[in-house]
Formats: C-alpha cells, structure tokens, sequence
C-alpha cells in the first residue's frame, strides 16, 4: 500500500499537469468562440412567450425587465399578486407587449401542471421557462436542528420535480430554453 501511495505521488503530479496543459488551452479557445459566436448571433426575444416562475421579487422581478426591455411577452408567476401587478406594470413600461400574471404556489405540483397549462393555451405557445421560484436560507450549523425548518425551501425544490426535471419535449409545446436558477441552503459553521 505505501510503494502504491509513493508511486501515485510521484505520477499524479506530472500526469495532471500534463493533461491540464495538454487539454485547457484548446478547451479555453474554444470556449471564447462559444461566447462570441453568442454575442454576436444573440437570440431575438421580442415579441417570444417568457413563463418566469418567482418573478414578483429579486431575481426573478429583474430577470423579467430584462426580457421587457427586449420585448417579449411575460407570463409571470409567484404567490404575491399585488406584486406581480407592480412587476407587470413596469414590464409594460419598459417594453413588454403583453404580460399576463398568474398567482400560484409553485410547491403545489398540481398547480404547476395548471399553470403550464393556462399559459401555454393563452399564448398558443411557450419558448422560455424560467424556474426561478424558491427560497433561499443561510443558517449557522449549529441552529440549523430541524429538518422542518427546511420544509418550506424543500417543497419548492419538490416542485422543481415538475418543473425544474423537464426537458422541453416534455412541456406542452416546443420550449426553446429551460433556465434553472438553484435554490440553496447554506450552513455555516461557528468554529
Ligand atoms: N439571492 C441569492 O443569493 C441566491 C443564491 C442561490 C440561489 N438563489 C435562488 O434564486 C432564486 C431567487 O432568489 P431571490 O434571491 O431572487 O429570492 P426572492 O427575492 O426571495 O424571490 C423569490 C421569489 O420566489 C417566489 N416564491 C417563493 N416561494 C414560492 C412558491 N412556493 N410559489 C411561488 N412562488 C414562490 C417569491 O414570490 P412570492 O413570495 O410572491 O410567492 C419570489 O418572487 C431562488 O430559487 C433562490 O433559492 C438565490
């Protein structure tokens, strides 16, 4: 066992450094011209279906101005109605042709299924689905001592099972982009 240890330690070192110089550079180049073939033949968005699912704040409320400004038509979807009407509101401000929103939980399989559904029938298409709903928590270890404390960012991740797990064949109609923003939990340690 330690001649095999010895002789990975004296292998692994040159053998990784010559993979990572071998394959990085190429891998690097490539990667650039992904990015400006990206930035240059950026997708037109305007006047295309956003379903965006947590978008009456943070993220989500930014990412669908962003889209407004582009002029895509939004569907947003969140819990907090009033506030999705403020988001719309300034959707339409910003440049969004049409914005429809829908108050439902996303923890509710049921319900995503419903919405999907809505929208999809209302716009006759959908080409992005951004799942974006959830909740975030950081917490130091050692508070963190039940696990139904989580059960709230659990049952958002739960719905991501219908939402989140698909691929487009499997939504209703043709998507041409599925963004998954992560939910998290965090916690941290005092010592
Ligand atoms: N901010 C960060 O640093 C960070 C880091 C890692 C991951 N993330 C992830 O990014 C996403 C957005 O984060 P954020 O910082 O923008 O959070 P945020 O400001 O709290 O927004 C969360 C959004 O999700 C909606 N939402 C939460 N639970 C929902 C439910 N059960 N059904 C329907 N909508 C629900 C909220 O709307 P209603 O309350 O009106 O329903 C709100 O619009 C989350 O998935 C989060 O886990 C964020």
């Amino acid at each position: 066992m330690d001649l095999l240890h010895k002789f990975l330690n004296i292998v692994l070192l040159p053998i990784t450094l010559t993979v990572l110089l071998l394959f990085m550079p190429p891998f690097l180049f490539l990667k650039f011209l992904w990015s400006l073939k990206r930035s240059i033949y950026r997708e037109n968005v305007a006047a295309k279906v956003i379903l965006i699912t947590g978008a009456s704040s943070g993220i989500g409320e930014y990412v669908a101005y962003e889209y407004a400004k582009r002029g895509a038509r939004l569907a947003l979807v969140a819990r907090r109605e009033d506030r999705l009407q403020a988001v719309a509101d300034r959707a339409r401000k910003l440049g969004s042709p049409e914005v429809v929103v829908v108050r439902a939980d996303v923890s509710k399989v049921e319900e995503c299924k419903q919405f999907v559904n809505e929208i999809v029938n209302y716009f006759g298409r959908l080409d992005h689905l951004v799942n974006n709903a959830g909740v975030s928590q950081i917490c130091l270890f050692e508070v963190f001592t039940q696990f139904s404390d989580i059960a709230s960012i659990m049952s958002c991740a739960v719905h991501m099972a219908s939402l989140r797990g698909k691929s487009s064949h499997e939504l209703p109609v043709k998507t041409s982009l599925i963004f998954n923003v992560v939910l998290s939990l965090h916690t941290l340690s005092q010592s």
